[in-house]
This record gives structure tokens, sequence and C-alpha cells, in this order.
């Protein structure tokens, strides 16, 4: 049985692939805010300094695989978004690396994006890269100068999670992740149904914008359905999966971009 990482664990998604992991037999080792082996607030650098160096001397005995799911949702603060979302985020994947490659085995990551990636209009590239480039100052500036404190925020978690599917892209395929035996894939969720997505709805800005959203197979999906796709991408089946991100949103993404991937290049 295997060892395995969960950030945000404590509620939605993380919780749900935690049940069905420890169900299965394996060891779960998570990072919340609250309830779970590590206590860590990501929202700051010394938070996730701290929940990095906690983690790594609880997989002392090896670790075969990370789900990076803690994340907060509009109308959350823009800056702290960004913390939590992208930082949180990057810290694991680029700190639990070395562990991870250490494995015999081949061991598996699934980054919890979203498909605000590709669903959100006018993302601002320039903090996307600021992100990627890990200037926190550039990209704080960037989302705060973008109007009413909804909009900002919105805005911020589109771009961190961006970041979060374009540093999965960039990196899966490489020698240091793919050639070091580490298969490193993104989940791209719609609409779920958890205490993130009710903030949303319960602001009255942000409410009636995510009920707008179209989700062509009727509800919401729920966390468990989310989980089951993160079991599976860290299963076997996905020994031969790399730089991949998944949408399960409903048809959502294909809904508002149905021309836009796969696209045709030249050469
Ligand atoms: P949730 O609110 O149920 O769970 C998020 C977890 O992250 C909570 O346990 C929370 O305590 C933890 N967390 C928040 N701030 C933290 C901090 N500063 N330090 C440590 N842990 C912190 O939300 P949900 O929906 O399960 O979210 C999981 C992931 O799924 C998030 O990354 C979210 O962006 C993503 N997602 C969710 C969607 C949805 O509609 N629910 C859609 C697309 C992506």
């Amino acid at each position: 049985m295997g060892t395995y990482v969960i950030t945000g664990s404590a509620s939605g998604i993380g919780a749900a692939t935690r049940t069905r992991l420890e169900a299965a037999g394996h060891q779960v080792v998570g990072v919340d805010l609250r309830d779970a082996e590590i206590i860590a607030d990501l929202s700051t650098a010394e938070g996730r300094s701290d929940a990095l160096a906690a983690t790594l001397d609880a997989v002392t005995g090896g670790i075969d695989g990370l789900v990076t799911s803690a994340g907060v949702g509009p109308p959350f603060d823009a800056a702290k978004t960004l913390n939590i979302n992208w930082f949180g985020t990057e810290v694991f994947l680029t700190g639990l690396h070395e562990a991870l490659a250490a494995n015999d085995a081949v061991t598996k990551v699934v980054a919890v994006s979203s498909n605000s990636t590709t669903c959100n209009p006018n993302v601002p590239a320039e903090v996307v890269d600021a992100l990627l480039a890990m200037d926190e100052a550039t990209a704080v500036a960037g989302v705060e100068g973008l109007g009413e404190p909804a909009a900002c925020s919105a805005m911020a978690y589109a771009c961190s999670k961006t970041a979060v599917a374009r540093y999965v892209r960039r990196n899966a395929p490489t020698a240091d992740w793919a050639g070091a035996g580490i298969r490193l894939n993104a989940i791209a969720p719609g609409a779920t149904a958890t205490p993130l997505l009710q903030s949303g709805l319960d602001d009255d800005t942000m409410g009636p914008l995510i009920r707008g959203f179209p989700v062509p197979t009727g509800d919401f999906g729920t966390p468990d359905q989310i989980a089951a796709w993160i079991e599976f991408m860290l299963g076997d089946a996905a020994d031969f999966m790399a730089g991949a991100l998944v949408f399960v949103d409903g048809g959502t993404d294909a809904l508002v971009r149905a021309d836009s991937w796969p696209v045709t290049f030249e050469m």
C-alpha cells in the first residue's frame, strides 16, 4: 500500500480523495488548516515552508503520490488566493519532487487546477507569467488593479489555476519528471458542490455568475465524482499519462470553447 500526501485534505475534493485512498488501504498525510496530520497555513511563505518541512519529515519512509487540492475561491481575497492556490501548490510540487523521484516505482502527482483556465475570458497572461516566475509582487499588483474586489478575486483564481496547469504542462514531459519516473498531471474540475463553491454561491456578486455558468450535464458535480478521477490518475492506469489536463466539468469547457482544442499547427 502506498503513502500519499494531500493538501486541502480536510474538506471537499481533498477529503473525498482521502476517503477513497484510505478505503483502498493507503496511508494519507494530510496538510490543511485543520483536521490534518500537518496543520499549516499555506497563505504565507513561512506557513508553506513549515508545511513542506513537516511533510518531508512525515514521508521519510517514501512517498507514492501527491495531490494538491488546498485552495480558495472567489470572493476570497485576491492576494491570498494567489498565495494559497499557486504558491501553496508550487511549494509542494517542487518541494516533494526529490522524494517522489527517489521511489523506485512510478510515482504520481495530481494537481487540482480548474476549468476556469479555459472558460474564464480575459485572464491576464502577464499575471500568469509572473506567478510562474515566482514574482509575487508583480502578480499581486496585476490582479489587484483589475477593479472591484470580486472581479480581482475571480481573476486571481483563474490566474492561479492557469499557472498550475502550465507548470504541469511545462514540467511533466521533461527528464526531471517523466524521465525520473514521476507522472505529473492535472485535473480541471467544473463547479463542484463543496464549501468553496458555496462561498461563491452565497456572495451577492459571484452567486448569480456561478449559477449562470452553463453545465451541460445539469447539476454541479460532487466531490466524490472528482475524487474518483484523481484516484484513477494516481493508479497504474496513469503510468502512460504525463502532462494531461483532464476536464471533469459536465461539458462546460467543451461548450464554451468547442473548437479551440485540439488545434492544428504548421511547421
Ligand atoms: P473546499 O473548501 O471544500 O476545500 C479546500 C481545502 O483547502 C479546505 O480543507 C481548506 O481548509 C484548505 N485550505 C484553504 N486555505 C488554506 C490554507 N491557507 N492553508 C491550508 N489549507 C487551506 O474546496 P474544494 O472545492 O474541495 O477545493 C479543492 C480544490 O478544487 C481547490 O484547489 C479548488 O480551487 C479546486 N476546484 C474546485 C472547484 C469547485 O467548484 N468546488 C472547481 C474547480 C477547482
